[in-house]
């Protein structure tokens, strides 16, 4: 049994937004996912950090959850910037019963466990974000969800999950770093950077949490194990 994190699968099976047109990188991303998860069994745990599927809507993304929900062991998804087929928990909850998507788990405004130790998270907030009318909304309910989850797992050590990074290099989201400061944070997991941005992405101790991107063309494909 262990642990794994990967975001970013960027999945289209459904929809016609394939990755493969971004070249080399993504090339038969969709061969290298299911080879990078073929090492993994049935009471393994993976956290995927978002921007899962380009699916508009639960039934347009069904194929990318079947395909994740084929993947071995069970999977705790959480909701990136391009996740627009996302919906309320019961929704999501209800569309996976029916569709017998049961290795699935939904990490939003809660935390999930794997032995005693709590895995927490939310979406983040990012600049990009910025430029939007809403930003400051925006950055306290995400803050507000964050909390939420900290909260919800007690003194247990917590690992946490964000689709967007709290820092790069020259971006710090002081709000962020703050709670995962004041929650005891030791190690924290992120996607979203893709491309050259990666090369900013910050690996490593920062204020006493360990940082480390997990975007899947980052990783190869192949997902982080955390822990036995
Ligand atoms: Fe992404
Ligand atoms: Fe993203």
């Amino acid at each position: 049994m262990a642990l794994y994190t990967i975001g970013d699968l960027h999945l289209s099976l459904g929809s016609d937004k394939t990755m493969e047109v971004f070249g080399e990188a993504w090339r038969d991303y969709v061969d290298r996912i299911a080879a990078g998860f073929s090492k993994l069994n049935s009471d393994d745990v993976t956290v995927l950090c978002g921007d899962l599927s380009w699916g508009m809507s639960l039934e347009e993304s069904l194929a990318d959850l079947r395909f994740i929900n084929g993947l071995p062991g069970r999977k705790i998804l959480m909701k990136g910037n391009h996740d627009y087929w996302w919906n309320t928990a019961a929704k999501m909850k209800r569309f996976f019963a029916e569709n017998g998507l049961d290795t699935l788990d939904i990490l939003h405004n809660n935390c999930h466990w794997y032995g005693d130790r709590a895995l927490c998270g939310t979406r983040g907030w990012f600049y990009e974000l910025d430029q939007g009318g809403h930003n400051e909304k925006v950055l306290l309910r995400e803050l507000g969800r964050l909390e939420t989850s900290l909260k919800a797992a007690g003194t247990a050590e917590k690992i946490c999950f964000l689709h967007y990074p709290p820092l790069f290099q020259g971006y710090q989201c002081p709000e962020i770093l703050r709670l995962l400061r004041e929650y005891g944070v030791r190690e924290c997991y992120y996607g979203h950077l893709h491309g050259a941005t990666q090369r900013r992405a910050i690996e490593g101790e920062q204020y006493g949490t360990a940082f480390s991107l997990v975007a899947a063309d980052y990783l190869q494909f192949v997902p982080k194990k955390i822990c036995d």
